[in-house]
């Protein structure tokens, strides 16, 4: 395994911006920072460079608008070999966007305040970790507020995504139904990551015109949030993204104790976590599919699928110890057959699922990550295990690719990984399931 750890950490130190302080997910189809993917990049260098973790972490704070709000992408470089970029983005039109940052105008699930606990667990000197994140800590706090404030229109505690990017799982056939309900017109434009990755791979074409419709909307708006809970045609309450956000305020909660102050914020914590977690649970799960769904809160109704966001609840201690065991049941049952890699990112007996493209069935690396965590916290040890080998396996028969291919039998060759090659959470997330 220190070949694989090696390899591993070959692939972060080569994606990393030195003069920056930053990482690509990997070159050519991601040549920008990403939100969701920093956090995950960081636990990686925590376990052998902090000071690249700390400032990957201080990088990606530093790009946070007036409002607290934090952007999936910050463009930091010139590059062509993205679309859609800043000039299709335009985050200069919101009125409290960085000034110094050129950004997308949507966000991306909230690990922040769980890299930070991680980052903290790894250390080897606490003391310094607990300076560093002293100095950073606010920054998510206020990334919290943000979401509390401006992205719960209902006032639930739970927040919306209003863009399928925001959900991290970009393609995913959840999102299917909502297309049906929208008619955005046919784009003319120049698709990039068909150039570096199999077409086959990717979103269609016409599920971009969606993707840009929606974008066009929030930017007709200046990207105001009231605007786009008012008329956004994607408004979801996703799993997942709200599993990130309970997980990271629990987070937070720990590290202020650990700080020994911030009471007021401790207790503010406190507040939105009893409700996030009544509401998740009252109404994110599904009784007769056995776990947690999302809920299209555009046209207010469940979206009643099987993923893997399903099951990532259990990273946050959300189910109650009934729910985590049918949770754990129905995964095996569905998505656990002894020809399947755990864990399919989509319901494998779906007519939707698709294991070779992007968020429609392959396995994830982060996503295992989480679920591993989960399974762990409910003492589930022979599943967590088994997730552990799958997940080493695929690097190890493929390498470190960004998704790969779920049915077992694809993986003889050595080429059932997809994607982007070298990319950086695969690589960092291997190296953190290596050291437990
Ligand atoms: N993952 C998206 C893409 O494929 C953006 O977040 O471009």
């Amino acid at each position: 395994m220190e070949g694989l750890k090696h390899q591993a950490i070959g692939v972060l130190n080569g994606n990393w911006k030195d003069e920056v302080g930053f990482s690509i997910p990997c070159a050519n189809l991601y040549p920008f920072q990403w939100f969701w993917d920093s956090g995950l990049i960081a636990i990686g260098f925590a376990h052998f460079d902090m000071e690249k973790a700390e400032r990957e972490i201080k990088t990606l704070l530093d790009t946070q608008w007036g409002n607290g709000f934090i952007p999936h992408i910050i463009f930091h470089t010139e590059s062509d070999t993205y679309f859609p970029g800043p000039d299709f983005h335009r985050s200069d039109l919101h009125p409290e966007s960085s000034k110094k940052y050129r950004s997308t105008g949507m966000t991306q699930p909230p690990v922040t305040g769980f890299v930070l606990e991680e980052i903290y667990r790894i250390a080897k000197d606490k003391s310094a970790a607990l300076n560093f994140i002293e100095s950073v800590i606010d920054k998510v706090y206020f990334n919290h507020q943000y979401f509390y404030e401006n992205r719960d229109p209902q006032n639930e505690g739970l927040v919306y995504i209003y863009h399928n990017w925001e959900s991290g799982t970009d393609n995913s056939p959840i999102w299917d139904d909502i297309w049906d309900t929208m008619n955005p017109p046919e784009y003319t434009f120049e698709r990039r990551d068909t150039t570096h990755v199999d077409a086959s791979e990717r979103p269609s074409k016409r599920e971009y015109d969606h993707y840009l419709h929606i974008i066009d909307i929030a930017k007709d708006h200046n990207y105001s949030d009231e605007k786009i809970a008012e008329l956004s045609p994607f408004l979801v309450q996703d799993p997942l993204f709200n599993a990130m956000l309970i997980k990271s305020n629990e987070s937070l909660m720990k590290l202020y104790v650990l700080l020994g102050h911030d009471e007021a914020k401790i207790q503010q914590l406190k507040k939105w976590q009893e409700k996030a977690v009544m509401s998740f649970n009252k109404k994110l799960f599904d009784n007769e599919l056995g776990a947690y769904v999302h809920y299209d809160l555009r046209n207010e109704r469940p979206l009643r699928f099987l993923s893997s966001s399903s099951f990532a609840p259990l990273y946050a201690g959300i189910p109650n110890p009934d729910r985590a065991a049918s949770m754990v049941k129905i995964m095996l049952e569905k998505f656990g057959a002894e020809h399947q890699y755990l864990c399919a990112s989509f319901d494998p007996d779906s007519e939707r699922f698709n294991p070779k493209k992007y968020w429609r069935g392959p396995v994830w690396v982060n996503l295992n990550w989480m679920l591993y965590n989960g399974l762990k916290a409910y003492n589930y040890n022979e599943v967590a295990e088994r997730v552990k080998k799958d997940t080493i396996s695929i690097i190890e028969n493929n390498g470190f690719y960004e998704y790969f291919d779920s049915r077992k039998e694809m993986h003889k060759n050595g080429n059932a990984g997809y994607g982007g090659n070298n990319f950086s959470w695969s690589a960092a997330l291997l190296i953190d399931l290596l050291e437990r």
